[in-house]
């Protein structure tokens, strides 16, 4: 009897085990060693001393909180200047977004930089950050260590919020050859990419395809390895692979804010209704059981700015595919539209669309009510905050200003929808319904 039983426990272990090996469940293991990786350690090196970030405030040409006498002070002076946020995580007193370089010394942008926003005063891992004024971050730390700012061949940001990862990406790759040697001349890839709205992580969990673009496989590893190519051999870049690994399970365990005020139930429920007959077939299903299609729109149909789409060239995917970037999830060579998005969450990723181009959901579903030139908010607080429309209070301008007569900085608040990858046409698809049934949708994507 008793060897039976052992038997029998033996075979039910051994298919535990072999449960446990099919098992597709997250690791809670190998998540939380990609928080640690994403969060606490550092990938690259210094690109600024550490003092750089104490002495840009004497360049903001207004009088600063003195960084040694008020170190708080002085942090919420600095994330405002440059739209970032404070670290939710221990970070040698620096906001997310700055890090200490490898080593411990000086300083460097990382990941949370675009990815570490705020919204309503709390600050998240994984929100995109619609504030940020890059170029300004990049020139004072540039010029409070002495030097002039760096140049790039292309543009970073022309308004706060909106960054060219994908052209920053694209420039390094252009630096390899496909052995992943380095070049002293850019090869000519022909990418031309534009500024774009950094998109929640919380989404990549449902995604089978990423990018705005949705060319690339959403299983790819190697492709979050781009921004810290810059400086690692190919040898590096294979040993880092494994805590890449963990960063995309800690990716894809995150989950969105929910709605912080109250939602009127029946409302959302007759708005459920008219989403699942307007709005499912591209943007999935909610809930325990929802479904994502990852469905990629052609340009003629969704009819969104066409820079971004049309920007990546077959040269630079290409080029991508035949390094070891793109070698297990190569991205695709032809297809050219958006993905549309997963909208878990989508009260708290204001501005919409992947150029940031509408302020509002309401403004997303009907479009003779898209500002052409707006003022960006200084924070996303709940002061500009709008929960009818849900999106941002932004002040419409009836003429674009004369940028060239503003500083930089200043001109950077404008978002002017006449700019090159700015435009903000295209889904008209709420266009059709009454004004009733477009209040009734935005109440239910609360719920989301
Ligand atoms: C300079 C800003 C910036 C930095 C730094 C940055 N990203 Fe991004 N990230 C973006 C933008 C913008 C996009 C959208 C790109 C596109 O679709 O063309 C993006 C897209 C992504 C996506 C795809 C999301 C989706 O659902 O399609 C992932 C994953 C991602 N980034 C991970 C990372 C990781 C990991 C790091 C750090 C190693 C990082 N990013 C650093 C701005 C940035
Ligand atoms: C034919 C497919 C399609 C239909 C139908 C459709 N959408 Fe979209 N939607 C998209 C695509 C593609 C995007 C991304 C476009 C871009 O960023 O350029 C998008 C973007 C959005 C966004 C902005 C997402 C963000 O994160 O910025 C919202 C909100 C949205 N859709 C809501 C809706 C609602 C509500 C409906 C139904 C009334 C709807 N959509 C119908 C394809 C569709």
């Amino acid at each position: 009897m008793k060897a039976y039983l052992g038997t029998v426990i033996a075979i039910l272990l051994g298919l535990l085990n072999h449960a446990s090996a099919d098992d597709t469940r997250p690791d809670p293991v190998a998540i939380e060693r990609g928080r640690i990786a994403l969060t606490q350690r550092s990938h690259i090196r210094k690109a600024w001393s550490r003092d750089a970030y104490a002495k840009a405030g004497r360049l903001w040409g207004v009088s600063s909180p003195d960084p040694k006498a008020d170190p708080q002070g002085y942090a919420a002076a600095f994330n405002l200047r440059y739209g970032l946020h404070a670290a939710p995580y221990p970070n040698d007193g620096l906001p997310m977004g700055l890090r200490t370089g490898m080593g411990g010394d000086g300083i460097q942008i990382d990941c949370m930089a675009c990815h570490g926003g705020s919204i309503g005063g709390t600050n998240y891992v994984g929100l995109g950050n619609s504030t940020l004024d890059l170029k300004s971050l990049f020139d004072d730390l540039s010029h409070a260590d002495g030097r002039s700012a760096p140049i790039s061949p292309f543009t970073l940001n022309t308004t706060r919020g909106t960054v060219n990862a994908g052209q920053i990406a694209a420039f390094l790759l252009s630096l390899r050859n496909t052995d992943f040697s380095r070049r002293s001349f850019p090869l000519p890839l022909g990418a031309n990419l534009p500024e774009l709205d950094t998109p929640a992580w919380w989404h990549l969990h449902r995604k089978e395809t990423m990018y705005y673009d949705g060319r690339t496989p959403a299983d790819s590893v190697r492709t979050n390895m781009q921004f810290v190519m810059g400086e690692k051999s190919l040898d590096e870049l294979k040993a880092l692979e494994p805590t890449f690994r963990d960063i995309q399970a800690y990716l894809k365990s995150l989950k969105p804010p929910q709605y912080p005020f109250p939602i009127d139930g029946e409302k959302a429920e007759r708005g459920r209704t008219v989403f699942l007959k307007n709005c499912k077939a591209c943007h999935g299903t909610y809930g325990p059981d929802g479904e994502y299609p990852s469905r990629i729109v052609e340009l003629k149909v969704i009819g969104t700015d066409p820079a971004r789409a049309e920007g990546l060239s077959k040269g630079l995917v290409s080029h991508y595919n035949a390094t070891w970037l793109g070698e297990t999830h190569p991205a695709d060579l032809t297809m050219t539209g958006y993905q549309a998005p997963p909208l878990d969450g989508i009260w708290a990723t204001a501005p919409y669309l992947h150029n940031g181009s509408v302020p509002t959901i309401a403004a997303i579903l009907k479009s003779s009510e898209r500002p052409k030139v707006f003022r960006r908010p200084a924070s996303t607080n709940f002061e500009n905050y709008d929960k009818t429309r849900v999106g941002w209070i932004t002040e419409p301008l009836s003429v674009a200003p004369d940028v060239r007569k503003m500083s930089p900085y200043e001109a950077r608040f404008i978002y002017d929808t006449s700019r090159i990858g700015l435009g903000n046409g295209g889904h008209t698809f709420g266009d059709k319904l009454t004004d009733d049934e477009r209040s009734e949708v935005i109440e239910y994507l609360k719920t989301l």
